[in-house]
Parts: structure tokens; C-alpha cells; sequence
């Protein structure tokens, strides 16, 4: 089940180079999405202004900061847990101050204060500009907190410190909130209205990686595919914009265009992309340019259509198959990954198996799968009782799971015999003397290191692999990207 992602035991804490002069140590972990780990070098980039370099150490720390997820029941007992630690640390390290950031920060607000005695700082994710003042406040010993969303602010004008990364691969992200309201789904109160970033200040971005030699971005967003430009702040106003505002507006297609035009030596993907949101253009866009990888992260949650619609997902189960058969004819050799919640409420064995039946139509490389959590706020819970068996959701999920299971080994076997340009990224877990990589299809690649480096990219010619993995031997550079 190595692709299934559940929420981290522990979440990965994060260092950045030191800068000089600054006496006071930052340990911030982080815990859930993509975006989670993107901001905190936001907010690593904020505070190293205030005099705070980045400790692993939890012991030494001055300032604790947990960034953490809302997303089921389960990711947010994991923070609580980890603030246990931090209280018994705080036993031995009494002048050291504790903030939550994240979704869990602008989901609990001022009850996290009474509720967590540790906590000193709440700040939720449109306010980390604010973490200069607040961090004041908490200084003359004030419990300090700011939760208030915002309707433009994308920090697109904050140049992000890269945390424990491996120099190779990095996250832009291209939009923050989302609109969408799925009934089950805490994130649009979390995270706020959806709004897009200033192309300009994107690509500065990327130029930036480029020179620091950075090979391979991800564009994020929670929904990617509703990306629109046209002088910023919230997509409805757009309707009121100039024609000017409009003429001059770039979707999401044309952002990754602009991308894949403009940095032909840098490998891009995107995550995430919302069904209802895709446009085929963004196939087109793939299928053209070699840099823009081929592979969808295309989230269904359900394979029925009852079900769908009960979540407020805007398409049905056809127009959803439609859309897969569109990618493999506009796109050779696309792979595609899911998420998929079983248990919603009302789901019945039918529903299940309309889902176990998706499965096999699209044949996904992989996915995410999860039971439903009920999240306190969202439609579902207000509307629907979370009436299936903490069992039945079990019982299904592990159908689900063993059903990819098999899926994913005929997807990347396929691999076997053919020759695919890799970036290298790392030293393997399992060998050091082995790089791992990943081909545009997201598949990870392992072969022997010989005379190649992390960062270049090299065809491996794939000779045997396990369900996630391929293992091959490398024949030369890659005469296009390398
Ligand atoms: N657009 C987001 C997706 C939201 S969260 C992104 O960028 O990743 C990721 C996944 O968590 C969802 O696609 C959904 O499958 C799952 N999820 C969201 N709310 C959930 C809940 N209440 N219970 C179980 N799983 C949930
Ligand atoms: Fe959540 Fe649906 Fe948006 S899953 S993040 S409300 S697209």
C-alpha cells in the first residue's frame, strides 16, 4: 500500500541555509498538502527578516511553529499529539514560544488558545505577514492571533527560502483558496476564496530556481485548472473587469504554456486539477511541449454519479469517463492518479462497486485513497448523517486499495523494455549506490549511479520494477533536456 498516503506519523520539520547574523532559532514542521510544506518557506522567508535561522532541533528552538492540516479527523489528532511534545520540551526550554499555522489555525481559531495551554500564536494562512507584529505580541507575553482571510494576498511578492530541498525539484504555487464547496471538504474554510497570482511574479519565480539551478517544478494550486489572471482578486469579479483586463487575461493553459515556452530545460507538472475545472486545452498544452509532463493528478472521489452529486461535484460519472478517453486521445502514454473517498454518507454497495468499476475504465497509475472523515462546518455534516460502519468504510477502502493495487503493477510494468528520461533526484532509499528519479509519468526510477549527478536528466532503459517502482540501468543523457 506504499501509495496510499495517509496523514505523516510526524511531519517533516525543515532547515534553510543560515543567514548571518541571526541569533535565534526557527523549528517549523509541517504537516499535510503541498501547499503546507510551500508556505512554510514563506514563512521561513518572513521570519529569517526577524532574525530567526532554522533549527531541526525541537530542544534549541526559540520559536516552535506547527503549519497544520484539516483535512480529516486523523491529521488533526496527529498535531495534537505533537503538541504534547512540545509541551514537554517547553518543561525544559520554558522561553520557548509555540504558533499553529495552517488550516487547523483558521478552522479552531481562538478555541485552540483556551483549548491548548502550549499555544501562545494562531495564525491562519493568508496572515503570515502579520507574523513580524504577532510575534511582538507574544514577546511581552500576549497570546497573539490573526485568522483573518484575505481576498488577494498570494505573497507572490514573497521570494520563498527553499527548505531541506534537494536543489532539483520545487512548488510554485499559482493559486491559493478554492471556490468549489464539495460538501465534504473543509478547505474553502480554511483556506478562503480562490484567487490567482500575477503570472509576472510566477515566472520571477522560476527564473529564480532556474538560475539556482532547480530542474523540475510543480505549479500548485487547489485547483489548478481555474487559474485566471486578469489584474488579480476574486474570479467572480472578473464579469466586471474591463475588456481591456479581459483581452489581456491568462487562463491556466496559457500560464503553463508561458512556462514550458519560456523555461525549455525545466520539467513541469501541476497538482491539483478539479474535473469540473479541466479544460482540454491543458491536454493540448501537455501533448505539445516536451517539458510539461505527461501526467494528471484528476481527483474523482466516487465512481457514482448519485454520490457525486450528493459531494457537489460538478460532473457526472460519463462526463468524467469522457474526459479520460479526451487525455488519451489528444496525449500518448498520459498517466493519471485519483483520490477517492469511500463511506460518504448514504454510499451504498452499489455506489462502491460503481466506484471499484471506475477503477478499472480509467486504470489509473495510482491514487490517494480515504475514508470520509466528518468535518465539523462543511455542508455534509450539516446536511447528512455520517451514517456508513466505520467497518463498511474500512471494508470498501481496502477493496479500493487492493484494486489499484493490482492496477498499478500492470501500469508500470508497461515501462518494462522501453527507454525513459528521468531527472535523477536522489540517492535511493534502498541503495546509495542507486539514483532515484522520477519519468514524466510520475513513475519512480531506480538504476546504479555510474558517472550521472543529481539534476541532469539521462534515459534509463527499464529492465524489471515493482508495483510503484522501475529499475534499469542508464544508456546516456537526454538529448533534449539535458
Ligand atoms: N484540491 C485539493 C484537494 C483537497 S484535499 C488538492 O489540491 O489536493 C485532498 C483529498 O482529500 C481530496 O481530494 C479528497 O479525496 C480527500 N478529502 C477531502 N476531505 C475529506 C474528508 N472529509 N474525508 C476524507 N477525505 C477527504
Ligand atoms: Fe476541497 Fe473540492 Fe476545493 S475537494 S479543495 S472543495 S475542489
Amino acid at each position: 500500500m506504499e501509495k496510499v498516503i495517509e496523514e505523516t506519523k510526524q511531519g517533516t520539520s525543515l532547515v534553510l541555509e543560515h543567514k548571518a547574523g541571526n541569533t535565534k532559532k526557527l523549528f517549523i514542521e509541517s504537516y499535510g498538502c503541498a501547499m503546507n510544506f510551500s508556505d512554510s518557506e514563506i514563512v521561513a522567508s518572513i521570519l529569517a527578516n526577524e532574525g530567526f535561522n532554522t533549527t531541526q532541533i525541537l530542544e534549541e528552538a526559540d520559536l516552535v511553529l506547527v503549519n497544520t492540516c484539516s483535512i480529516r479527523d486523523k491529521a488533526e489528532q496527529t498535531v495534537r499529539k505533537r503538541l504534547e511534545k512540545y509541551n514537554a520540551v517547553k518543561k525544559i526550554n520554558p522561553g520557548m514560544k509555540v504558533g499553529v499555522l495552517g488550516c487547523m489555525a483558521e478552522r479552531l481559531k481562538n478555541q485552540f488558545l483556551e483549548e491548548e495551554k502550549i499555544v501562545d500564536m494562531v495564525v491562519g494562512p493568508d496572515a503570515y505577514k502579520d507574523l513580524p507584529n504577532l510575534l511582538k505580541e507574544v514577546e511581552e507575553g500576549r497570546d497573539a492571533i490573526n485568522v483573518i482571510l484575505s481576498k488577494d494576498e498570494t505573497y507572490g511578492d514573497i521570494s520563498p527560502v527553499r527548505l531541506l530541498s534537494n536543489g532539483v525539484t520545487a512548488f510554485v504555487s499559482i493559486t491559493r483558496g478554492c471556490d468549489n464547496m464539495c460538501t465534504f471538504c473543509v478547505v474553502p474554510f480554511t483556506r478562503g476564496r480562490e484567487r490567482s497570482r500575477d503570472p509576472q511574479s510566477i515566472l520571477e519565480e522560476i527564473a529564480d530556481l532556474s538560475e539556482r539551478g532547480f530542474k523540475e517544478v510543480t505549479l500548485l494550486g487547489q485547483n489548478v485548472d481555474s487559474f485566471l489572471w486578469y489584474g488579480g482578486g476574486l474570479k467572480k469579479d472578473f464579469v466586471k473587469a474591463s475588456e481591456m483586463q479581459k483581452a489581456t487575461a491568462v487562463d491556466f493553459a496559457q500560464l503553463l504554456e508561458m512556462c514550458a515556452v519560456a523555461y525549455p530545460k525545466i520539467r513541469f507538472r501541476f497538482s491539483t486539477s478539479n474535473p469540473q475545472d479541466m479544460h482540454e486545452e491543458v491536454f493540448h498544452v501537455i501533448a505539445k511541449h516536451h517539458n510539461v509532463c505527461n501526467y494528471i493528478h484528476l481527483p474523482v472521489q466516487s465512481g457514482s454519479t448519485r454520490i457525486l452529486k450528493e459531494m457537489n461535484r460538478q460532473h457526472t460519472r460519463e462526463e468524467y469517463m469522457k474526459l479520460i478517453d479526451r487525455i488519451h486521445e489528444i496525449i500518448e502514454d498520459c498517466s493519471i492518479s485519483h483520490d477517492i473517498i469511500t463511506g460518504f454518507p448514504t454510499e451504498t454497495e452499489e455506489d462502491h462497486q460503481d466506484t471499484l468499476s471506475l477503477l478499472k475504465y480509467v486504470n489509473y497509475d495510482f491514487g490517494y485513497m480515504f475514508a470520509y472523515s466528518e468535518r465539523p462546518g462543511t455542508l455534509a455534516a450539516r446536511k447528512l448523517e455520517d451514517d456508513i460502519p466505520e467497518e463498511v468504510k474500512k471494508r470498501r477502502l481496502q477493496e479500493i486499495v487492493d484494486l489499484q493495487q493490482e492496477i498499478s503493477l500492470t501500469r508500470t510494468a508497461r515501462f518494462i523494455g522501453q527507454t525513459v528520461e528521468v531527472l535523477i533526484e536522489k540517492s535511493s532509499k534502498k541503495s546509495d549506490a542507486h539514483w532515484s528519479g522520477r519519468n514524466s509519468q510520475n513513475t519512480t526510477v531506480v538504476f546504479p549511479k555510474e558517472q550521472y549527478q543529481v539534476g541532469e536528466f539521462v534515459m534509463v532503459k527499464i529492465n524489471d520494477c515493482t508495483s510503484a517502482t522501475l529499475i534499469g540501468e542508464a544508456v546516456e543523457y537526454s538529448s533534449i533536456m539535458q
